[in-house]
């Protein structure tokens, strides 16, 4: 796609999409300003060349506007990270935005208001679209979590905007998560987990013909252990998605990949962090017991087998890592990636929950890349292509 570099910027006015939808607590404070960091590079180079930033973003998931949406919150923080007196709009077209993005000085940024407050966002209205672009010259796209969908300020805008090009963040997340897996170093591993196999059945797929070893974890196991003729207690399993798991480990056998499932896992007696547990072979999975993480002797296979790699994608947790009891499979898998990182090995997390359990471990900068996108690395791991980035020049 086209790159922010060759753009000409000097007192342009730019319309920055970017993906500042973080989570924020009941007081309206920042719980994980990721989105708001990973931002900056784009922002501040756009600052530095002189460029008028108007900076836009949804926020959460508001029907018409909602304060306990607002972008307002945000406001310190970036002001913080960017070292400038953000200029904040009540609104994301109008009059008043207009005036604040003409009185903006050259490097200066404009936050607009939460682009969803209107529904013609999601509905991708062109005259929507067509105010928005209204008040800039050019367009950078950098919101690759929202990439997946094609709505008025992700794509809509591009129609009225040209050039319309990729931010830092967005080049960098295509070229791991697009690049790095087309082109890797081999061995390539993928890690995949989550408690449903029917969400990953599109990213195994299309794993399953780039990979040399495919790792599966979490609550999706089961179906395949069941699958298999495993008893699997009250384990989670999803009935009607048997057949599909054996055939996807005929497909990994036809074509050469070294498929692994946990030898063992930590069974529990109810679905809770105070729950009774004890470790199980996983071919013999107690009646009334359910598996809610992978055991050690897994977590042992699984680390040296990561030892002979040198590209890994991991989307999915090995566990239940919400409950303490219960995240040592996840906490091991994340230590492992960051232990390999160090020693050359590209590392990629994709996918919310994976990238929350790296975090929850202190070790989210010490991969090679971790993804700001949970559905948007996901469709692009399954081998689509991203409306935001297909609109973009020269993509
Ligand atoms: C996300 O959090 O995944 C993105 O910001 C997209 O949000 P959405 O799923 O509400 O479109």
């Amino acid at each position: 796609v086209g790159t922010l570099k060759e753009s000409d910027l000097k007192g342009k006015k730019v319309f920055l999409r970017a993906d500042l939808n973080v989570p924020l607590d009941d007081n309206q404070k920042i719980t994980d300003d990721n989105r708001i960091r990973a931002s900056v590079p784009t922002i501040k180079f756009l600052m530095e060349k002189g460029a008028k930033v108007i900076l836009a973003s949804h926020l959460g998931r508001p029907k018409g506007v909602t304060p306990k949406y607002s972008l307002k919150p945000l406001v310190p923080r970036l002001c913080e990270l960017l070292g400038v007196d953000v200029v904040m709009a009540n609104d994301c077209i109008g009059e008043e935005v207009q005036k604040l993005a003409a009185n903006l000085p050259d490097g200066g940024v404009l936050l607009l208001e939460n682009v969803r407050f209107y529904k013609e966002e999601e509905k991708n209205d062109p005259e929507f679209a067509k105010k928005l672009a209204s008040v800039a010259n050019l367009y950078v796209n950098d919101a690759f979590g929202t990439a997946h969908r094609a709505h008025a300020s992700t794509e809509g805008v591009t129609k009225y905007l040209r050039p319309s090009v990729a931010g830092f963040l967005m080049q960098k997340e295509l070229d791991y998560l697009v690049g790095a897996v087309a082109n890797p170093k081999k061995p390539f591993a993928a890690i995949v987990g989550g408690s449903k196999v029917s969400t990953k059945i599109g990213v195994i797929e299309s794993l399953l013909a780039k990979v040399d070893i495919l790792i599966l974890g979490g609550g999706m196991i089961f179906t395949f252990y069941k699958a298999q003729g495993y008893a699997v207690g009250k384990s989670l399993v999803e009935e009607d998605k048997l057949e599909l798991a054996n055939s996807l480990i005929e497909k990994a056998k036809s074509k050469g990949v070294s498929l692994l499932l946990p030898t063992d896992v930590v069974v529990a007696d109810k679905f809770a962090a105070d729950a009774e547990s004890k470790t199980v072979p996983a071919s013999a999975i107690p009646d009334g017991w359910m598996g809610l993480d992978i055991g050690p002797d897994s977590i042992k296979t699984f680390s040296e087998t990561l030892d002979t790699t040198k590209t890994v994608i991991w989307n999915g947790p090995m566990g239940v890592f919400e409950f303490e009891k219960f995240a040592a499979g996840t906490d091991a898998i994340a230590k492992k990636l960051a232990d390999v990182t160090a020693k050359g090995v590209t590392t990629i997390i994709g996918g919310g929950d994976s990238v929350a359990a790296v975090e929850k471990a202190g070790l989210a900068n010490k991969m090679s890349h971790i993804s700001t996108g949970g559905g948007a690395s996901l469709e692009l791991l399954e081998g689509k292509t991203l409306p935001g980035v297909l609109a973009l020049d020269d993509a």
